[in-house]
């Protein structure tokens, strides 16, 4: 039995699709299980991090379990991960996959990757075979950062990243929960990609001009104020164009067509794939973290 938790938001539950549209026998672990709706056939069971009873039931009997990375701060993430992990190891789990981040170190520039640092070092600490995808930077997190304006700002420089859609950070999760355990390994898109040539692309396929613009930290800091209350976020924020500027992104691997047997998908792939994506560019559609776009993909 495969466990996949946080099976409601993006990642898990396209794991979940791809899983069962391989007939795999799994469990899909949410803390909001209404937003699954009721499909046929899927075991669909309560669980969060933050409340350890309730992770006793949902690995119950598992053998493989999908930890998908949780919303808490970072800092503070890392022990709810922590929580998982023995959960998994109280159940005698074979196989825990952990879904962590390219750069993860105790000093990297972005938070998050200082936080999937740590969440490896508890994983580490179960004794149990693991598998821990350090995917790079999704290329949907560009959609985000893409102003009314249509420029990108942020402390990035001529830093390149080895993007990854989200779709494939899917399809190697769910590889990789068919499969043996390979320990820490980078998953990464097709090629490795500075900032303008992500706009420069994005801008080709829209037909609109879409650009990025270089700031300094201290820049950025201020006009963050306006938008970002607390100073944790800013530094999210900030700390993700500083880990592309330092490299933290790079190098590109062939792991993905490892793990699953395939090439990763270029950005025009993935626009072909999903189109509706080419909405969420022209501005016509809430970004990614819509509920309804995610449905469409
Ligand atoms: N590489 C990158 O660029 C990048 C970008 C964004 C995110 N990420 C990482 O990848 C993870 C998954 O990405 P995503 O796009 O699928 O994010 P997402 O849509 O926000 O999904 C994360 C899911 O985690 C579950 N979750 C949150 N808190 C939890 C808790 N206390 N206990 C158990 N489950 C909890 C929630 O699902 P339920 O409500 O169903 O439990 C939530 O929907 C993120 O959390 C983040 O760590 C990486």
């Amino acid at each position: 039995m495969i466990l996949v938790t946080g099976a409601s938001g993006h990642i898990g539950s396209r794991v979940t699709e791809i899983l069962a549209s391989k007939g795999a026998q799994f469990r899909a672990m949410s803390r909001t299980p209404d937003r699954l709706g009721k499909p046929k056939d899927i075991d669909i069971i309560y669980g969060d991090f933050e409340d350890p009873k309730s992770l006793e039931k949902a690995f119950s009997g598992v053998k493989t379990a999908l930890i998908i990375s949780g919303n808490a701060m970072p800092g503070k993430r890392c022990f709810t991960h922590k929580v998982a992990f023995q959960a998994a190891r109280e159940a005698n789990v074979d196989h825990i996959i952990y879904l962590s981040l390219m750069g993860s170190s105790s000093t990297s520039a972005f938070p998050y990757s200082r936080d999937h640092f740590e969440s490896e070092k508890f994983l580490a600490e179960t004794g149990l075979a693991f598998t821990s995808l350090r995917n790079a930077f999704y290329l949907d997190m560009f959609f985000q950062k893409i102003g009314a304006d249509g420029i990108v700002r942020g402390p990035g420089g001529e830093g390149k990243g080895a993007f990854i859609t989200r779709e494939d950070a899917a399809q190697v999760a769910a590889a990789a929960a068919l499969n043996p355990p390979v320990g820490v390994i980078d998953i990464t898109g097709p090629c490795a990609l500075s900032i303008a040539e992500v706009a420069a692309r994005f801008s080709k396929l829209v037909g609109k001009e879409l650009i990025y613009q270089d700031e300094t930290v201290d820049v950025a800091r201020v006009r963050l104020q306006g938008s970002l209350n607390d100073e944790w976020k800013r530094d999210v924020e900030i700390g993700w164009f500083e880990a592309i500027a330092r490299g933290e992104q790079l190098p590109v691997t062939d792991s993905f067509l490892q793990m699953t047997g395939k090439q990763p998908q270029t950005i025009e792939q993935y626009f072909e794939d999903f189109p509706h994506l080419f909405n969420v560019l022209n501005g016509n559609l809430p970004d990614e973290t819509d509920d309804q776009v995610r449905k469409l993909a």
